[in-house]
């Protein structure tokens, strides 16, 4: 493997997050658990394994203080990395980003990472690829079914970018940029320059598209396995489906009259009473499941609670609490203390799809 200390990492935490709302009210959505863990902890994970320790982090005032308490865990930090916290005051665009952090990025190279970005497979390959090669850029693409909606890259066939658009009416490509993007220090002297685009953001694909015209050399990597931009509600019980189809089954809590069948964590201090469970299923340390039915693909936080429910590729967020529920909750995305509640007995025949912020309350 090649020598990494010289490389620094540059992950994304600022933003607004308004597809994600009411979540991003109370909480940065970088921190949002995805099969119970922060989708931000991923993207460290995926540095730390490429050999980066030595990372910024770009935070928001709204946001900011939440991020830098999560990284430090209590001051802890797992990862043995050092982290470098830089205010961004207005999300003015990846780029814009990108130039906040430059006194802290110096003259190294380096790698950026969206903080709400996840990927299978992580990033060691991309990295050894750029320091192996002489480039100035290195990007990762993946085929997508709405170019549109993304930064789209044109390649020749020896993985050369020629090309580069931001969300183009009428795509070149079906090559969208995904969040990770390897950089050398040449790429701060193109963002100098750069104007605001037609929605006001200093957009990366421009500083791409702005070496390319200078004659640098820029690549591309495709992703191997899946990629996930957790932008939206569904993104989000997406990537759970993704990363809870590759878990592998471990019960420490406690199971008592119960059916759980396929690949399920039962955390420690977790409790599962007189339910079905099917995985892959993830229940956190402190979780009850009572007289209740929960189906493929849900994760269920720290000390939340399930009673007399049915519930299914959900996210339920730590301290909340499902009850007596009249029909099936299926496709939700509940904030941390939520409490649903049922209580009426003529059940429903539809379910229930809802995505809420923290600490709200539904009485059905
Ligand atoms: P986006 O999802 O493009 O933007 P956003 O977070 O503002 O979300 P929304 O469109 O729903 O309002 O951002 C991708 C990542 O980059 C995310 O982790 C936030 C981060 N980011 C910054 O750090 N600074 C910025 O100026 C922008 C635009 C995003």
């Amino acid at each position: 493997m090649p020598d990494t200390s010289h490389i620094k990492g540059l992950i994304l935490c600022g933003g607004r997050g308004t597809r994600l709302r009411p979540l991003t009210y109370t909480r940065a959505k970088q921190l949002i658990p995805i099969a119970n863990k922060p989708a931000l902890f991923y993207v460290v994970e995926d540095l730390v394994q490429a050999g980066i320790r030595d990372i910024g982090v770009v935070i928001s005032p709204e946001t900011g203080s939440e991020v830098k308490e999560a990284l430090s865990a209590g001051g802890t930090n797992p990862w043995n990395a050092r982290f470098s916290f830089i205010l961004q005051e207005e999300p003015l665009g990846l780029a814009h980003a990108v130039k906040t952090a430059r006194p802290y990025l110096e003259d190294s190279p380096f790698v950026m990472y969206l903080g709400d970005n996840l990927l299978s497979g992580g990033i060691a390959p991309l990295v050894e690829d750029f320091l192996r090669s002489d480039l100035h850029a290195l990007v990762l693409l993946t085929p997508v079914e709405d170019p549109t909606r993304f930064g789209v890259a044109v390649v020749d066939r020896r993985g050369r970018v020629t090309r580069l658009v931001e969300k183009p009416r009428e795509p070149p490509s079906n090559l969208a940029l995904v969040g990770v993007y390897v950089f050398h220090p040449v790429v701060h002297e193109v963002i100098e320059d750069l104007r605001p685009s037609r929605r006001g953001e200093y957009e990366i694909t421009d500083a791409i598209q702005g070496l390319l015209d200078r004659g640098c050399r820029v690549r591309a990597h495709t992703v191997r396995g899946w990629w996930k931009d957790t932008g939206r509600p569904e993104d989000l019980l997406d990537a759970n489906r993704l990363l809870l189809s590759h878990q592998t089954g471990r019960i420490t809590g406690e199971v008592v009259d119960s059916e759980v069948t396929g690949e399920v964590v039962i955390e420690e201090k977790a409790k599962v009473l007189r339910s079905v469970v099917r995985g892959p299923v993830h229940v956190a340390a402190g979780a009850v499941i009572e007289d209740s039915y929960v189906g493929p693909y849900t994760s269920v936080g720290r000390n939340a609670l399930i009673r007399s429910s049915n519930v299914e590729y959900s996210i339920i967020l730590d301290e909340s609490e499902v009850s007596d529920l009249p029909c099936r909750l299926d496709a939700a995305l509940l904030g941390q203390g939520v409490v649903v509640r049922g209580g009426g007995n003529r059940p429903f025949r539809h379910s229930l799809r809802l995505v809420l912020g923290d600490r709200s309350v539904v009485s059905l």
